[in-house]
């Protein structure tokens, strides 16, 4: 199936802010979403526990970056989102807590110039399952290693896959069977061609391996379930 553009991707996330506005009512397709949420964020204060500055990639409404201010409101908060009213929303409710500086940038995470050396943390919840063939992946995390201060962390919660095919299939059968027991076989199937026609996911170790790759000193898992997992590396 040809999958999404960046367009698409944009213009779909345009009609969705209030969904994301909230974690508990807006996915509850991503199982688990809130205890990675809470393990993300927690782990990289502990990881960075002098932090100044976050970026939080695909923002979308700024739940991230909320979670991580009520740990360290201190934080001056990078935003980034392909969509505009995405990002309106994250200023909108980001600022409202931040005690530091909030900055915005509309657009694509692999072409936004943002400052080498500079984040303490990275956070990536559900967006990088957007990039596509080897080089898109290779690339973006080149770049968000260059983005990390030394000692910084890059924590990413997403979609993933697994890397041996008859237990890829288990495992997406079995979250088939969780959408289902949620909303029914329509919600199901909606799911799952939503994510069949804008989603590229990579497994978990894919992107651990990658990590190390680009030169992260330290990789860790902190959660897993299914086609979910939370886990991050250490520059
Ligand atoms: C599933 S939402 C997750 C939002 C937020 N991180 C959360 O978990 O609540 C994904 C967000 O990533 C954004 N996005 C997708 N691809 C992107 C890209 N290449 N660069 C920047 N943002 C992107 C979308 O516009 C959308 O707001």
């Amino acid at each position: 199936m040809k999958k999404s553009t960046v367009e698409e991707i944009r213009k779909r996330f345009d009609n969705d802010t209030e969904r994301f506005s909230n974690l508990d009512r807006g996915q509850l397709s991503t199982i688990d979403a809130k205890i990675s949420l809470e393990l993300i964020t927690e782990a990289s204060k502990r990881i960075a526990p002098k932090a100044k500055n976050l970026l939080d990639i695909g923002c979308g409404a700024g739940n991230y970056s909320l979670m991580m201010l009520l740990k360290m409101p201190h934080l001056n908060c990078t935003l980034v989102d392909l969509s505009k009213p995405m990002l309106d929303k994250a200023v909108e409710r980001v600022s409202q807590k931040a005690n530091g500086k909030v900055e915005a940038l509309q657009g694509d995470i692999r072409a936004v110039e943002l400052p080498e050396n500079h984040f303490d943390i990275i956070l990536a919840g559900a967006v990088l399952h957007h990039l596509r063939d080897d080089s898109d992946w290779e690339a973006t995390f080149e770049k968000l290693f260059r983005l990390l201060k030394p000692g910084g962390c890059l924590m990413i919660s997403d979609l993933i896959t697994q890397d041996t095919d008859v237990v890829n299939d288990y495992v997406w059968e079995k979250y088939g069977e969780y959408l289902e027991s949620i909303d029914g076989k329509e919600y199901r199937q909606k799911v799952l061609d939503y994510i069949a026609k804008e989603d590229s996911p990579r497994s978990m170790n894919y992107q651990l391996d990658l990590m190390k790759q680009v030169g992260f000193s330290k990789v860790e898992i902190l959660h897993k379930n299914l086609c979910f997992g939370a886990f991050g590396g250490i520059k």
